[in-house]
């Protein structure tokens, strides 16, 4: 295995607003896990980005200490990783800072989600939402990224990561930042998890998650409620969204001849939802069982949590700190006389 300091360096985070869900899971955590021991990684718990949206502070504290305990649940080692809350580096909103001065309120003003964003909560259109692309671009540049695991839903906001690296190393003719690559899972596509409601994908805002934590019971009542169909009626019939998000969730939980059995079942037009239901729902239980124990014995250990969050901080802040100080010679922010 390569040094660790010559590793490609790999950073992602999560808002802490609720409990992780499949759709982090399958987007971003399962990455982690998987990169930790070839590359070196930095990865966080995102509270500011979470401050647009105004959490009670007893919400947000319980919520980065349940994405903590999720994270290491989920396998990821703080051994091999750096674990850190964005906000105990604050070398990250100095970058922020910097980095607003070469973003424009013209391509802030078109990215996706803060369209989408402030066309849902028209009452809080604030100066966090649209300047969280900087914000993003800073949490990664900062460590030098080479590789960000993300969902599909984060591709713009890495697009503009790349730019605000691409114009920053312009500006001061110096190759500082390198461009942060997306990555996935498989080496395809990045994903999208559906939701079982019949259309887009599953999201804590959406409402139609299905969680790391959540009790076995609860899930096979949420799946056994998924929008269908009354079924297909010719051979070989295109599926519907709702039923291609069905297959879709069965693609990424259950083994492959599970799936082919199920298709088979629907080109033939003897599919019955409900068993197909069922099976999902039991695939999806036993994926999320052991680690649902591992976050429940986890989570009452603050002493461990906080361990893991300071030493990360240290570590984070060390990359962070370097970083930095070179923007700032080459902004001219470091003092000669
Ligand atoms: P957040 O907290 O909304 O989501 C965390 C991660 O989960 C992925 N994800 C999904 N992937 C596939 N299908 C889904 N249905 C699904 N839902 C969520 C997201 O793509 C993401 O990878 N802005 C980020 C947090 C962030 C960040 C960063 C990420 C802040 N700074 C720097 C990477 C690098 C966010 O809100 O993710």
């Amino acid at each position: 295995m390569t040094e660790k300091k010559h590793r490609k360096i790999v950073v992602s985070g999560i808002r802490p607003t609720g409990n992780l869900h499949l759709g982090n899971y399958f987007g971003a955590v399962r990455s982690f896990v998987k990169m930790q021991s070839e590359y070196q990684c930095y990865f966080f718990i995102a509270d500011l980005h979470s401050l647009t949206t105004h959490p009670t502070p007893e919400n947000l504290q319980s919520g980065v200490k349940q994405v903590l305990a999720e994270y290491l649940a989920c396998g990821i080692d703080p051994e091999q990783a750096t674990i850190f809350i964005q906000s105990d580096v604050p070398e990250v909103v100095e970058l922020y800072t910097l980095l607003n001065m070469n973003a424009y309120l013209g391509e802030l003003e078109r990215t996706t989600s803060f369209k989408e964003k402030a066309r849902q909560n028209p009452d809080n259109v604030n100066a966090g939402l649209l300047t969280y692309p900087v914000l993003m671009a800073s949490d990664i540049i900062i460590h030098k990224a080479n590789f960000v695991p993300v969902g599909k839903d984060q591709q713009q906001n890495l697009e503009m990561a790349r730019k605000f690296a691409t114009r920053f190393n312009h500006m001061y003719g110096h190759r500082l930042f390198p461009l942060p690559k997306p990555f996935s899972f498989d080496g395809k596509d990045m994903i999208k998890v559906p939701g079982l409601d019949g259309s887009g994908k599953m999201g804590k805002s959406e409402g139609n998650g299905i969680f790391l934590v959540e009790e076995a019971g609860s899930i096979r009542k949420k799946v056994m409620r998924a929008v269908t169909d009354s079924g297909p009626t010719m051979m070989n019939q295109q599926k519907p969204e709702p039923i291609r998000n069905l297959f879709t969730l069965m693609g990424i939980v259950s083994s492959p001849e599970t799936v082919a059995f199920f298709e088979d079942q629907y080109n033939s037009c003897q599919i019955r939802y409900g068993d197909m239901k069922k099976q999902l729902a039991e695939d999806i239980i036993s994926f999320t069982e052991p680690i649902r124990e591992k976050i429940l014995a986890i989570r009452n250990d603050e002493a461990y949590l906080s361990r893991v969050a300071r030493e990360g901080a240290d570590k984070a802040r060390e990359s962070a700190a370097r970083t930095l100080s070179e923007v700032k010679k080459l902004i001219g922010l470091n003092r000669l006389w």
